[in-house]
């Protein structure tokens, strides 16, 4: 199989400096594929010469006269947003490797750069810890600088830093005295500031040049510098500025060892940077997508069924393990931050605990859950639940769900909330006023389904009803139709399905005529369909993709350690309000709550407690001797229930890039007491400020440096923990180290 690829690079012109290492890359990348795989890749090579018109017309030359479906390239975001215009009128798709300022979802387009708070936001919360919150602002002048620094801005200042000066020069600008001089007036060479830029191409090595030769010893921060514009300056110019990329060269993985001896092979000792290796990783992404697309039933272009694939994807690149967001298009990014070396590589500081999901709306969304209310039923989302990453991701999908009529497949292990997810997709969406019909696959006996779902006419079997019955399709006309455990619908049933969801229209049994509804499908299940789908399979390719047009996977309780305890207060003020009581846990009982597997998930937790409520009796503490025997033994003396809880967590880790397996958490109870009696004789205990800056660094890196998430870990105010960054990085040496 052949098929021609578009590849639109800035050969020529300022950015040329990344563009030429990007084309080496892609043409590494087709060697390989071309070699290795059935598939073979034709590329036709654009250059945009760093021009958002001419990248429009080239763009819409490979779309038309080139017949490519997919486009990988583009660099700065003025030349991607004037390439949309041809994959508008071509329907065509980019996948698009730069960073770049986020709140941008196109439907033809794949993100496979950072958004800010993938990159800039943890860089800069790391720079306002460790080095200064006074920030000079430098960009070059188009889109995303400009759009990136209103955040910044945004950002320091709220966290009480100050902006000093905010300059932007012309593309390709290598002159900087007026600048160097408007600063000198504002600041000391030496003082504690830094210099944030966003400057890009040919301007990045003269400005981190002149940066030396006027004296300054600021530090240069940046989110977009990369080892290929460093190579260009000497060692002096180029060691100890900062900068964050999901990837650097010196990453230590193996599949990125591989990378950089294979380019280096075919392309001599180069410097190598994130566009590039995300280049590498986009067109092996696109041969495994070509390869499953060939399997995709519908779609009447390759380009819709190349993004029916493309949105599902997930793999290891030389970067680690890279998810792609379905409902946005975007990557789940690493990052990592690091200090340039004399060799002009990186040496990393720091990095993400894992992959960090893209984020769109600001400020972070809230997560809301449902509420059962046995005499109103369910009602619209209240309290928000749960602050896991991973947890937060499935709900916003859910509210971007909501915002659609578009069919749900909701998968997790029994117990996880999938029932509560689908109703709560329901209850946001413009359908919440019509019906939310609950099928339970497995419970209709087999020989009723049919006359269950579409319903049958007066006495058209033995034992019909005289006037008919309409089914559950027709109840939930209008609304949504829930079905639960769709992986027990047996094969004849599924092609009915699949019918109603193409036709949108279904026949009563006994009737003659066929009806029109319009009914959003969530599906639900605990099984992993993609497994039996296929030849021999019990369930239908066709109808899994209708069904998944988001799929959100619901991860288990014991992957989401973090809202046991906010869960169980939920549940218990439920019993509570009930009853009329305010009962309440006591801390160990929390903590033991904290440390058991749960098999059964959410729905556990809520029997435990409900049981533990009631066997409590009049004691206003639910203890530990209140909670089921195997929960309060299931951590003792580190038995075989705590090897196999800290490995569970260790699968959790692994996706969070937290300890790996069979490292067990240490005894948090025992952590927050001291060991025994301390030695305060001279110069033994570490200083206060010193402990206080060290769990203040834990949380902020546990949270991801969501500065929020980090003053909730602390038990203290966003302003309390602003506070305190400042006066550590102000007492902090600034520069150089
Ligand atoms: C960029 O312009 N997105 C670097």
């Amino acid at each position: 199989m052949m098929k021609r690829i578009g590849l639109l690079f800035s050969l020529s012109g300022t950015i040329s400096i990344v563009g030429e290492g990007q084309l080496q890359a892609a043409l590494l990348a087709i060697e390989e594929i071309n070699r290795s795989s059935p598939l073979t890749f034709d590329p036709l090579v654009g250059d945009d010469r760093s021009d958002p018109r001419e990248a429009a017309k080239q763009a819409y030359s490979l779309f038309t006269e080139g017949k490519v479906d997919v486009l990988v390239g583009c660099y700065m975001s003025s030349v991607r947003n004037s390439v949309i215009s041809a994959l508008d009128e071509t329907g065509g798709l980019l996948l698009y490797p730069t960073l770049y300022e986020g709140e941008q979802v196109h439907p033809n387009v794949f993100y496979l750069g950072a958004v800010p708070n993938q990159q800039v936001e943890p860089l800069l919360c790391w720079t306002f810890h460790n080095m200064s919150s006074n920030f000079v602002l430098v960009g070059s002048d188009y889109v995303y600088p400009r759009s990136s620094n209103r955040q910044v801005r945004r950002w320091v200042e709220n966290g009480g830093g100050k902006v000093l000066l905010e300059s932007y020069f012309p593309l390709g600008c290598t002159d900087f005295d007026k600048f160097f001089g408007d600063l000198r007036k504002l600041t000391k060479p030496h003082a504690s500031a830094v210099i944030f830029s966003t400057l890009v191409g040919t301007s990045v090595p003269a400005f981190y040049t002149e940066v030396r030769r006027n004296g300054f010893s600021l530090p240069v921060v940046s989110p977009l510098t990369s080892e290929r514009e460093m190579s260009l300056i000497g060692s002096e110019a180029s060691s100890g500025h900062i900068v964050a990329s999901p990837y650097f060269q010196t990453l230590d993985t193996v599949a990125n060892r591989k990378f950089v001896e294979a380019f280096r092979l075919r392309f001599g000792n180069q410097p190598i940077n994130r566009e590039m290796m995300t280049t590498y990783g986009a067109m092996h992404l696109l041969a495994a997508a070509y390869e499953r697309a060939s399997a995709v039933p519908y779609g009447s272009t390759e380009a819709i069924k190349m993004r029916t694939v493309l949105k599902d994807l997930c793999f290891h690149g030389p970067q680690g393990k890279v998810i792609m967001d379905p409902a946005t298009q975007h990557l789940w990014q690493w990052c990592h931050i690091g200090r340039i070396n004399q060799e002009g590589l990186v040496d990393i500081v720091w990095s993400s605990p894992g992959p960090i999901p893209p984020r769109h709306d600001d400020p972070h969304p809230g997560i809301t859950v449902l509420r059962e209310d046995k005499e109103s039923g369910w009602h619209k989302p209240s309290a928000p639940i749960g602050v896991n990453p991973r947890f937060l991701e499935c709900v916003r999908m859910a509210q971007i769900a909501g915002k659609t009529s578009c069919n749900v497949l909701i998968t997790g292990e029994t117990g996880t909330g999938k029932g509560l997810l689908a109703r709560y997709i329901h209850l946001i969406s413009t359908r919440a006023v019509k019906p939310f019909e609950e099928i339970s696959c497995p419970s209709i006996p087999r020989d009723l389904m049919e006359s269950e779902l579409h319903g049958y006419e007066g006495g058209a079997f033995t034992g019909a009803r005289k006037t008919g019955k309409p089914g559950k399709f027709e109840l939930g006309n209008g609304g949504t139709v829930f079905l639960d455990e769709i992986g027990e619908m047996p094969p004849d049933l599924q092609a009915h399905l699949l019918r109603v969801i193409e036709d949108k229209q279904i026949y009563r049994i006994g009737g003659t005529k066929a009806a029109s509804v319009d009914i959003r499908f969530i599906a639900a299940t605990n099984r992993n369909l993609s497994r039996e789908m296929g030849k021999g399979g019990s369930f239908r390719r066709d109808l899994f993709y209708r069904l998944s047009v988001f799929h959100i996977h619901l991860p288990r309780l014991c992957e989401r350690i973090e809202d046991i305890a906010a869960l169980a207060d939920h549940f218990l003020r439920i019993c509570n309000s009930r009853a009329g009581m305010r009962k309440s846990f006591a801390p160990e009982t929390l903590k033991l709550l904290e440390e058991y597997d749960w098999p059964g998930n959410v729905r556990e937790l809520a029997n435990v407690v409900e049981r533990s409520f009631h066997l409590s009796l009049d004691s206003s503490r639910i203890r530990p001797d209140h909670l089921p025997e195997q929960i309060c033994l299931h951590n003792t003396d580190g038995g075989v229930g705590a090897r196999e809880s800290a490995s569970r967590r260790g699968e959790r880790q692994d996706i969070a890039g937290k300890p790996p397996d069979g490292v067990e958490r240490p005894n948090e109870i025992d952590r927050r007491r001291p060991p025994g009696p301390l030695d305060f004789s001279e110069g033994r205990l570490p200083k206060l400020e010193e402990v206080e800056e060290e769990i203040i660094r834990q949380a902020l890196e546990k949270s991801w440096f969501n500065l929020s998430e980090a003053a909730r870990l602390l038990g203290i105010g966003r302003s309390t923990l602003y506070r305190k960054l400042k006066r550590y990085s102000a007492e902090r040496r600034p520069w150089p180290e």
